[in-house]
């Protein structure tokens, strides 16, 4: 059975590797320790049978958003509705405090994730040229939950 519960010290390296496999840009182990440290309560993973197979990392943001920076799922278990679960106890974790916006930035060549993020009713809501370290663009993608 999957379940989704906050991020242990020991998950660390397994989901750096998720994000390594997963997403368009490297970031640092530092990165993660302080997220884990400073965050803990923003940063969920996905665990089935002992392993973890995705994570997502949020952070809050001016007292009325919560910014997505990572949402990864492992190859395998894509399209089974782990993304969902994990993004909608993010949303859980923003209904409490009051975050009323949700946002987030994707790469334009993201097709998965730009289908998923509408699905879930998010809204392009601006271009970031040269957004990525690779000089890539991102779109910024923004839901607002209901009051
Ligand atoms: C984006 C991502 C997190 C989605 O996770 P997931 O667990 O596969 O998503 P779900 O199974 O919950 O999908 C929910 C819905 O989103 C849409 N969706 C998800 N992946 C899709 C794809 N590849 N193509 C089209 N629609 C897709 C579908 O409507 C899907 O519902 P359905 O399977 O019933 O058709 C996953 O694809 C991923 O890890 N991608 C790589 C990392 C990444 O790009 N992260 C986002 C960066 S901001």
């Amino acid at each position: 059975m999957m379940m989704i519960r906050r991020i242990l010290t020991e998950d660390l390296d397994a989901v750096r590797a998720i994000a390594r496999e997963q997403l368009h840009e490297t970031y640092s182990e530092e990165l993660f320790r302080y997220f884990f440290e400073d965050h803990p309560g923003c940063f969920l993973v996905a665990e089935e049978k002992g392993r973890i197979i995705g994570f997502i990392l949020t952070i809050p943001q001016d007292y009325s958003m919560l910014r997505i920076i990572m949402l990864a799922i492992k190859g395998r278990w894509k399209r089974r509705g782990i993304g969902s679960q994990l993004l909608s106890q993010a949303e859980g974790y923003a209904a409490l405090r009051k975050l009323h916006t949700i946002v987030l930035e994707v790469s334009t060549g993201n097709a998965e994730a730009i289908a998923f993020y509408n699905n879930k009713g998010f809204k392009v809501t601006g271009v970031l040229r040269g957004y990525y370290n690779d000089g890539g663009d991102a779109l910024t993608m923004t839901r607002y939950l209901p009051v």
